[in-house]
C-alpha cells in the first residue's frame, strides 16, 4: 500500500525530473484589433450552459441560478459560468447551447457551446466526451453551418476540469496507476487541442487545472477549513505537463503561436489567499451544502423538504456547491486572470 506521503514524494519527484527548467508560456501574438467574432466551449460543468439534460442534473432544478436568470437554466452555479464571463471579456454573447441550436438558428453567429456537465476528455458516467463534442462541430462545419472563414475568426475555449480524475479515482483509484493516468490525460487534451486547430479554428484556449485539493468536495473531511495538498499535487503535475505540451506546439509555430493556457491554479488561489479583496466570506465553504453524506445541493426529500443548506449571501461565497464556484468566485477567478498575458492573448487574432 502507498500512504500519501508515498504519493506525495512520488509527485514531487516526477514534476522536478520532468520538468527542470522548462516552465513559463510564452506566447507573442500578432496583434490586430480584430478579435474572436465566434466562440466555441468545449468540456464540462465549469463551461455548460445547458446541455445537459434535466432531469439527470441537479442543475436543472433549485436553488441553481438563483442570481442568474433568476430560474434554473442547467448552469452549476447560482448564476453565470466561465463560458459566460469570457464570452462577455470577447464581448460577444454566450454561445448558445448545442442542445438548443436549432431552435435559435439566429444565435449562431456568436458560436455554440458544446460542453457538457460531467463530461472529461475520457469517458466518465455519462455525457459526450470531449472526441464526441468536437465531433459535433466537425459535422456542423461538413453541413456547412460554419465556413472555413468563420473559423479563422474563432476562438475554442476547452474545460478539463477534473471529472476524469474523479471517474479514476473513484473507479480504479490506484494511486501507481495515477501518475501515468495524468499523463494520458493531457495527452488526450493535447490531441484534442490539434483537432481544433486543425479544423481552422484561429485560437485554441484550455483552462490548467485548479487547484483540485481545494475543492469542497475535498475539503469537507477538513470541515471546509483547509485544502487537500496531496490532490493539489495532482493539479500541478497536469499543469506542468499541459504547459510543456503547449509550448512545445506553439514551438512548432512561432510566428503564429495558436496554444493558450488559462491559469487557474494561480487564479483561484489567489482569491482563496485573499477573498476579502472580492468580499468573500469563508471561502472553501460552499454557499449550498447537502445534508446527505454525498453534500450535494439540490437534491428534494419527502413532502418537498429541501435536503440542503443555502447560505444567507451567494454574492460572499466563492463555492456555490461542492465542486463549482459562484458567480461571484467566477467574477473573482475572471479579474485574477485578467491580469495575465494569457488572457490579453485571447482577444488578438
Ligand atoms: C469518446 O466517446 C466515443 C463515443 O462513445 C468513443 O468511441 C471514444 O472512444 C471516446 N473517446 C475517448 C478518448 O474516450
Ligand atoms: C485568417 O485570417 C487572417 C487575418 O484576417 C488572414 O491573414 C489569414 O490568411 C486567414 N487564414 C485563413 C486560413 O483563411
Ligand atoms: C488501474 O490502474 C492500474 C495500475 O495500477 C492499471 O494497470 C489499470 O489499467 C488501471 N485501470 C483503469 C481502468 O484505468
Ligand atoms: C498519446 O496519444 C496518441 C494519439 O492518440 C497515442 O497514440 C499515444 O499512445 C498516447 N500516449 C500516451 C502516453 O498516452
Ligand atoms: C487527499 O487527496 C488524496 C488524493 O486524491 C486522497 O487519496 C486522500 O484520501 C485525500 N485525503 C483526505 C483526508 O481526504
Amino acid at each position: 500500500m502507498y500512504s500519501y506521503n508515498t504519493l506525495f514524494t512520488l509527485l514531487s519527484l516526477f514534476v522536478i525530473l520532468y520538468l527542470s527548467g522548462q516552465r513559463g508560456l510564452q506566447v507573442e501574438g500578432g496583434k490586430t484589433k480584430n478579435g474572436p467574432k465566434k466562440l466555441f466551449v468545449f468540456g464540462d460543468s465549469y463551461c455548460d450552459t445547458g446541455n445537459i439534460k434535466k432531469g439527470i442534473a441537479n442543475s436543472w432544478g433549485k436553488p441553481y441560478g438563483v442570481s442568474f436568470p433568476g430560474k434554473p437554466v442547467g448552469r452549476f452555479s447560482d448564476g453565470r459560468v466561465f463560458t459566460d464571463f469570457i464570452a462577455k471579456y470577447l464581448k460577444l454573447k454566450s454561445p448558445i447551447p448545442f442542445s438548443l441550436w436549432k431552435l435559435a438558428p439566429n444565435r449562431l453567429k456568436y458560436g455554440i457551446n458544446f460542453a457538457f456537465g460531467g463530461t472529461g476528455a475520457f469517458d466518465t458516467l455519462y455525457g459526450p466526451n470531449l472526441t464526441t463534442q468536437i465531433g459535433s462541430l466537425e459535422k456542423l462545419i461538413k453541413d456547412k453551418v460554419y465556413t472555413a472563414s468563420d473559423l479563422n475568426h474563432s476562438l475554442a475555449l476547452v474545460s478539463v476540469a477534473g471529472n476524469d480524475y474523479n471517474h479514476y479515482l473513484t473507479t480504479n483509484g490506484s494511486l501507481t496507476g495515477l501518475i501515468p493516468f495524468v499523463v494520458s490525460l493531457v495527452n488526450q487534451t493535447t490531441n484534442d487541442l490539434i483537432r481544433l486547430k486543425g479544423l481552422g479554428v484561429n485560437k485554441v484556449v484550455v483552462d490548467g487545472l485548479q487547484p483540485f485539493g481545494c475543492l469542497p468536495i475535498q475539503t469537507a473531511p477538513f470541515s471546509f477549513q483547509k485544502c487537500n495538498e496531496t490532490a493539489n499535487q495532482i493539479s500541478s503535475l497536469h499543469n506542468n505537463l499541459l504547459i510543456d505540451s503547449v509550448n512545445k506546439l506553439n514551438n512548432q509555430n512561432k510566428d503564429h503561436p495558436s496554444f493558450i493556457i488559462l491559469n487557474f491554479f494561480d487564479s483561484f488561489t489567489s482569491v482563496l489567499k485573499n477573498p476579502s479583496k472580492y468580499n468573500i466570506q469563508n471561502p472553501l465553504k460552499p454557499c449550498c451544502v447537502g445534508v446527505s453524506s454525498e453534500y450535494s445541493c439540490g437534491n428534494v426529500g419527502k413532502n418537498n423538504v429541501n435536503k440542503y443548506t443555502l447560505c444567507d449571501d451567494p454574492k460572499k461565497a466563492f463555492f456555490w456547491d461542492i465542486v463549482h464556484p459562484s458567480q461571484a468566485g467566477w467574477h473573482a477567478v475572471f479579474e485574477e486572470l485578467k491580469k495575465t498575458e494569457a488572457l490579453r492573448q485571447i482577444r488578438h487574432h
